[in-house]
């Protein structure tokens, strides 16, 4: 069993930011990577060529090398659960079975579209799609970023058992115009099950002839799907070994495919697979994912941060904080190793963030002064998403700009209050445009990157045994079978007098 030795990473003691920039004039050249059309730059970071080193050595002793080999060549990765991850696959970077089975999904995914667009349900204009976590996080934060243009569909994602979330859509949809796709890899999840009853309620009571017509599910469970009542002409399964919170690019992006459009979803799988390609290929010093988990890792190991935040300097990408924080906390929020044993060191920090410039004003009062040290990550795109006066684009990014300067440069003021104490670090990601196609390799980066965290720490990144003791409790409490604490019966008594 292989354990990390941080004691190397803890022993590192890089000089303050603004000093490590005086000392290299190649400082930005050598701490940045392009890569399809995402320029990455970790110059403001402690990261040193002593650090990178460091790790290089750590991650040669926890064998990341061999791990990546196994993860893209469909071997049992997912070691707790004795099976593959093979999202990689879904874009073409995988063992030659598991691509073409990926292929052959799509292929009936792409085929299903085509027959929505020729009418065959009856002119549908609205897409309702319903899941939870990474059922709808991905499609969600897809069609937010890349689909508002688009003409083809309106799109809703629901996935919040709250009626609340569900009617809002309910009454912005026409029901007889409206596609229901219910997205859930095993077709059993509570909320998204009710979630779509209800919906094939609503639409039976608008007199809908046949609501069960009206539904495409996407899912690993295709058996279960049929069950429930759709038609199996109308499922779109794709494989075990994609896990939830990686599936975007499998049939649960159909509400992306058709909003967007085919040749969009292709552009989407190919940036993916670009940086698929770079991330297997490339020495670990210029690595884009490799990169980014030495900084987060020398921030939780050495630096104890137990956040680390994500701030979107583009409206387009709002949802891309969220998104994140399931692909992190769910995949790297763990307490044992892959093999069972407790860990000893920090895992996954807390993912958070939000959007640029309002956060602003909200919480960077914290990042500029507050007593814990939060490492930063800026995601901006150089060409405009709006077709205002040249001002906004302009104001945004150079807000985005300024802020990572200011928490790097700091200032003193004899009055203490209004001084800032600086060498605060960020890492910034500077998207050419807002493609597909960079899209694509903007998530699969983060993918990869949370990989080469989960293998650096020694855990097991694709289980999630974390989220089945709240799940369990809930659907105990509801059947009334369960002995409660005196607080939780109390509350049960309150809201339902039971
Ligand atoms: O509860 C966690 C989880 O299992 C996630 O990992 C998953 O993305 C989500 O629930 C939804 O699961 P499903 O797609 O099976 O409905």
């Amino acid at each position: 069993m292989r354990l990390p030795d941080w004691s190397p990473i803890r022993a590192l003691q890089p000089a303050a930011l603004p000093q490590l920039f005086a000392d290299d004039p190649r400082r930005v050249e050598a701490l940045s990577v392009d890569i399809a059309g995402i320029h990455f730059d970790w110059s403001k970071t402690h990261l040193t060529a002593e650090a990178i080193a460091a790790f290089s050595i750590l991650a040669q002793s926890m064998g990341l090398a061999a791990r990546r080999d196994a993860l893209f060549a469909g071997e049992a990765v997912n070691v707790t659960e004795g099976r593959a991850a093979e999202h990689g696959a879904e874009r073409g970077e995988g063992s030659p079975e598991s691509v073409a089975r990926a292929q052959a999904y799509h292929a009936r995914m792409r085929a299903l579209i085509d027959a929505i667009e020729a009418e065959a349900f009856g002119p549908v204009r609205h897409i309702l799609h319903i899941g939870i976590g990474g059922s709808a996080l991905g499609p969600d934060l897809l069609v937010d970023a890349l689909g508002r243009d688009a003409d083809r569909y309106d799109v809703a994602v629901v996935s919040n058992v709250d009626g609340v979330a569900l009617e809002e859509a309910m009454d912005r949809f026409d029901p007889q115009a409206t596609l229901i796709a219910v997205a859930s890899k095993t077709f059993t999840t509570t909320e998204t099950m009710l979630n779509a009853e209800s919906a094939l309620e609503w639409m039976q009571a608008a007199g809908v002839e046949d609501p069960y017509g009206r539904v495409v599910a996407l899912t690993a469970a295709p058996d279960k799907a049929v069950e429930w009542g759709v038609d199996e002409t109308r499922v779109l399964p794709f494989a075990e070994s994609v896990g939830g919170r990686y599936s975007l690019w499998s049939s649960i992006g159909f509400p992306a495919a058709l909003a967007l459009g085919w040749d969009a979803f292709e552009e989407l799988l190919e940036g993916a697979a670009e940086m698929d390609r770079h991330f297997r290929l490339t020495e670990l010093s210029s690595n884009a994912p490799a990169l980014a988990a030495f900084a987060d890792l020398y921030y939780s190991q050495a630096r104890g941060c137990e956040t680390r935040a994500t701030f979107a300097y583009d409206e387009r990408l709002r949802l891309l904080p969220s998104y994140l924080q399931q692909l992190e906390m769910e995949s790297n929020g763990k307490r044992v190793t892959a093999e069972g044993q407790p860990v000893e060191w920090p895992t996954a920090p807390i993912t958070w963030g939000g959007v640029g410039t309002d956060a602003q004003h909200a919480v960077f009062q914290l990042l500029h002064q507050g007593t814990r040290l939060v490492p930063l990550e800026f995601v901006g795109v150089i060409e405009a998403g709006d077709a205002l006066a040249d001002d906004h684009h302009r104001q945004l990014l150079i807000n985005m700009f300024a802020q990572g300067a200011a928490l790097m440069a700091g200032r003193d003021a004899a009055d203490k209050a209004r001084a800032y104490p600086g060498d605060r670090p960020s890492a910034t990601l500077l998207l050419d445009r807002l493609d597909p196609r960079t899209l694509g390799a903007l998530l699969a980066f983060y993918e990869n990157r949370t990989f080469v965290n989960a293998v650096l720490l020694g855990i097991n990144p694709f289980d999630q045994f974390g989220v089945e003791l709240g799940k369990e409790m809930a659907k105990a409490a509801d059947k009334g079978g369960l002995d409660f604490d005196p607080s939780t019966t109390d509350l049960i008594r309150r809201a339902f007098g039971e």
